[in-house]
């Protein structure tokens, strides 16, 4: 089959690893791509979001299936793109529908989603500019720290925490006085949730669903969890707490009644949803202590989960999306390497803040073949890659342990070298305490 991957950064260069080891691809493209997509496929100079110019190629190449990596073209409706064109519509887009990307495009549906479908999540209200005073009453009913959320995307920037009430109102002003343009003319005020965080992967055919391996996060540019957000760090996989035991509340809490509330829904889904979790240490009305409680939905793959996430996935990944194309993903088989892995994200120096680019990355190739090198924001420039991005290179790592696989990614990024560099050695630490 010819494959077309849309998507540039880390998570797309871990997708097209994996997609490329099937024996069905005869031809992998991605598009745009990166310096380390063009080493298992073949970048095509093509935004993600030019449909346009995405339906040419896919025609001009007789296309078999087109993946779509960031939420991006899904929210914008690349799936409704295909679907309503009459040389399309038979080439199977695996991502939801416009219907279907709204539970990341707007947290206000998907908290209303979530609890028409009595799934757990933190008690809030949604609030514009015509109920501004209720809104600050609602946020005086609450518990110090305080979440604010812009209701559209942002990039990943739309949530704000904040500790004390003066803040919240001002921050909620700001919000709605266009903070985050439009994204934020809608607020979601929610319960603040104590616990700890897990992403769980789920693909579906829209009837039947796979459970992908797990993976933990790590968010913040510092050391034991400090500083400011990134778009993430580096990742493990498997979560020592999600067991089987709270993976099974995560299935008949979270995973079946999100499909069937989908299906009733009537919202066509086909592709990957990503569930942002959260292992709570006290009791909520919704969930008590160590349950399962839904943060958000994303409608794609996390980025660096995925750098762990398709390590562990030892069945051929595109028969499983086949299965998601025809509706039969029940009738094929999920098998996961039962190793851990580990993502180690090294980073331009001054990210997530201000940062420079195009500097020449080296030692690339004296790493492992045991480790795998994902290239995040990366350029060739006259034959040589730079850094292109603020996230660079993840090195993905497995191990017998946790422990072994960090070793392996630290040692290995320690090879690597840019102007700059810099890569938090402590993922996975707060796991093995
Ligand atoms: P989101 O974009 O909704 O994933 O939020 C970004 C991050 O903010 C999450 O990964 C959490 O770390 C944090 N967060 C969001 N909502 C809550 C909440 N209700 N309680 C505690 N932390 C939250
Ligand atoms: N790693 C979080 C995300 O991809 O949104």
């Amino acid at each position: 089959m010819k494959l077309l991957l849309l998507g540039s950064g880390g998570r797309e260069h871990a997708l097209a690893w994996k997609i490329a080891q099937s024996p069905k691809i005869e031809k992998l493209y991605i598009a745009p791509g990166n310096a380390g997509t063009a080493g298992v496929g073949e970048n095509v100079p093509l935004k993600a979001d030019d449909f346009d110019g995405i339906k040419a190629f896919v025609l001009q190449h007789a296309i078999d299936m087109v993946v779509v990596g960031p939420e991006d073209p899904l929210v914008k409706g690349v799936y409704d793109y295909f679907k309503q064109d009459a040389q399309l519509k038979d080439v199977p887009v695996i991502g939801p529908s416009k219907a279907g990307a709204v539970l990341e495009g707007s947290k206000d549906f998907a908290k209303a989603f979530m609890q028409r479908h009595g799934i757990p999540t933190a008690a809030y209200r949604s609030f514009n500019g015509t109920n501004i005073d209720e809104g600050i009453a609602f946020l005086e009913t609450l518990q110090p720290p305080y979440v604010l959320k812009a209701d559209g995307l942002c990039a990943g920037k739309g949530v704000l925490i904040v500790p004390t009430l003066d803040e919240a109102k001002k921050e909620f002003r700001g919000m709605l006085e266009g903070m985050f343009g439009e994204a934020s003319a809608t607020v979601v005020i929610e319960e603040f949730l104590s616990g700890i965080e897990c992403s769980v992967f789920v693909l579906t055919d829209g009837k039947h669903y796979k459970i992908l391996p797990e993976a933990k996060d790590y968010k913040r540019i510092g050391e034991g969890d400090t500083g400011l957000n990134t778009g993430g760090m580096g990742s493990v996989s498997p979560v020592p707490f999600a067991d089987k035991e709270w993976m099974q509340k995560v299935e008949e809490r979270i995973v079946k009644p999100t499909i069937e509330g989908l299906a009733t829904e009537g919202i066509d889904y086909k592709g990957f949803i990503f569930l942002g979790l959260i292992k709570v240490d006290r009791d909520y009305a919704y969930a008590k202590a160590g349950d399962p409680v839904v943060i958000e939905y994303n409608v794609r793959m996390g980025d660096p989960e995925t750098e762990t996430v398709m390590l562990r996935i030892k069945s051929d990944l595109v028969d499983l999306l086949e299965g998601v194309a025809e509706g039969n993903l029940d009738t094929r088989a999920i098998e996961f390497d039962p190793r851990s892995a580990v993502c180690v994200m090294m980073v331009s120096g001054g990210y997530p803040q201000a940062y420079q680019k195009g500097f020449p990355i080296t030692g690339i190739d004296q790493v492992n073949p045991e480790s795998v090198v994902f290239h995040a924001g990366t350029a060739l420039k006259d034959g040589q890659v730079v850094t292109a991005g603020g996230r660079v290179i993840a090195v993905s790592s497995y191990g017998d342990t946790q422990n072994e696989a960090l070793v392996k990614s630290f040692t290995e990024a320690g090879k690597i070298t840019f102007e700059g560099k810099y890569f938090r050695r402590d993922i996975g630490q707060d796991l093995l305490r």
